[in-house]
């Protein structure tokens, strides 16, 4: 853990150093699992953060400008109902919706503090360095590191409470099992009082979803094929980019978009510093993301059973991407121990 002082209103506490042979033991394991699996969090090296910015760009990816506009209309109202309060925002990226956050927050506020989270260092420091230098109320503690080292970290809060934000349906990126827990954790992190907002990607016509992960300039194909570029800088890898081609479709019976990387050829793939090589049949595949995709309703069952009350939900004209405010009415164990 190393702490590191950037301006006088930023720092940030790198929790990723040292973590190098833990994340190298998920690749082993996923790449060595039948179907094989990549961690989606190999996705976000700086290359990757910058097409993941580009893909929210396209005609085709709604999800981010339909979440904007949610924010657009309801941060004033968030912000009235937390009343003032410590933002901690897992995979906070370039933190462009945040701002819509932090507008309201700010405004009339003495100090707004903010704690954004992001395996991704570039894209953590870029985005803190422009935050501080535009709210001259603001401090920013964050982490570089993944979430759970992250909540593992956090300092108590100055604030009289503690707000968690998670955006861009991210949340979708979880099996549900992995989800439960993870929300009994953050939940664990709580105090009574603090709040939970969530940006969820709602059910729709399939063909929407679809359409959105395979966009018609072809950042979301390249944004895939990435994390073999990334794993290969990361670990000496030798994979072949050009023996991959994207894919990425609706799995209608557990509601989600998954992606995956299909072997064009019979080849072997090695990472040197893993001690790994594997081979892949011509057609095979590699899952490298889920997207989970809600009912609200379904998905409020779940966090009631975990001691997280729904405050307020906002959505869009076509209900296609819903903002949930929950809140630890108190603090209560389990809930998280369904079914996968
Ligand atoms: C889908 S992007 C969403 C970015 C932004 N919150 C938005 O709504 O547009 C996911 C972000 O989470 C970060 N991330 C992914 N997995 C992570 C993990 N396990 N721990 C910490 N950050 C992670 C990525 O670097 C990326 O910035």
């Amino acid at each position: 853990m190393e702490l590191v002082n950037e301006l006088q209103r930023f720092q940030f506490t790198r929790l990723a150093r040292g973590a190098e042979a833990r994340d190298g033991a998920d690749v082993v394991a996923g790449l060595t699992s039948s179907p094989k699996t990549l961690p989606c969090k190999y996705f976000y090296d700086a290359a990757g953060s910058h097409l993941f910015e580009q893909i929210c760009e396209t005609p085709e990816y709604y999800p981010t400008r339909t979440e904007r506009s949610i924010l657009t209309r309801h941060a004033g109202d968030i912000a009235a109902l937390t009343g003032p309060c410590e933002i901690v925002e897992f995979g906070s990226g370039t933190a462009s919706k945040t701002r819509l956050l932090l507008d309201a927050y700010a405004d009339g506020a003495k100090e707004v503090h903010f704690v954004p989270i992001d395996v991704s260092e570039s894209v953590l420091r870029e985005s803190s360095r422009d935050l501080v230098t535009r709210y001259a109320a603001l401090s920013i503690r964050g982490f570089s590191g993944t979430y759970e080292q992250a909540l593992a970290a956090l300092h108590p809060a100055p604030a009289p409470a503690r707000m968690f934000v998670f955006l861009g349906s991210t949340i979708g990126n979880f099996r549900n099992a992995e989800r439960r827990a993870f929300v009994a954790r953050i939940r664990d992190a709580m105090a009574t009082g603090d709040y939970f907002l969530l940006g969820i990607d709602r059910r729709k016509d399939p063909a929407i979803i679809e359409t959105a992960y395979n966009d018609s300039q072809g950042f979301t194909a390249r944004f895939n094929l990435n994390i073999l570029a990334h794993l290969n800088r990361r670990f000496h890898g030798n994979i072949v980019i050009d023996n991959f081609t994207h894919r990425a479709f609706y799995e209608p019976r557990r509601f989600q978009i998954e992606m995956w990387l299909e072997s064009r050829v019979a080849q072997q793939a090695a990472l040197a510093d893993l001690g790994l090589s594997v081979g892949l049949a011509r057609g095979e595949s590699i899952r490298t993301e889920i997207s989970k995709k809600f009912d609200p309703v379904d998905l409020a069952a779940e966090f009631t059973a975990m001691g997280l009350g729904q405050v307020a939900l906002w959505s869009d004209h076509k209900q296609w991407f819903s903002l949930v405010l929950f809140r630890l009415e108190a603090k209560v164990d389990g809930g998280d121990g369904a079914a996968p």
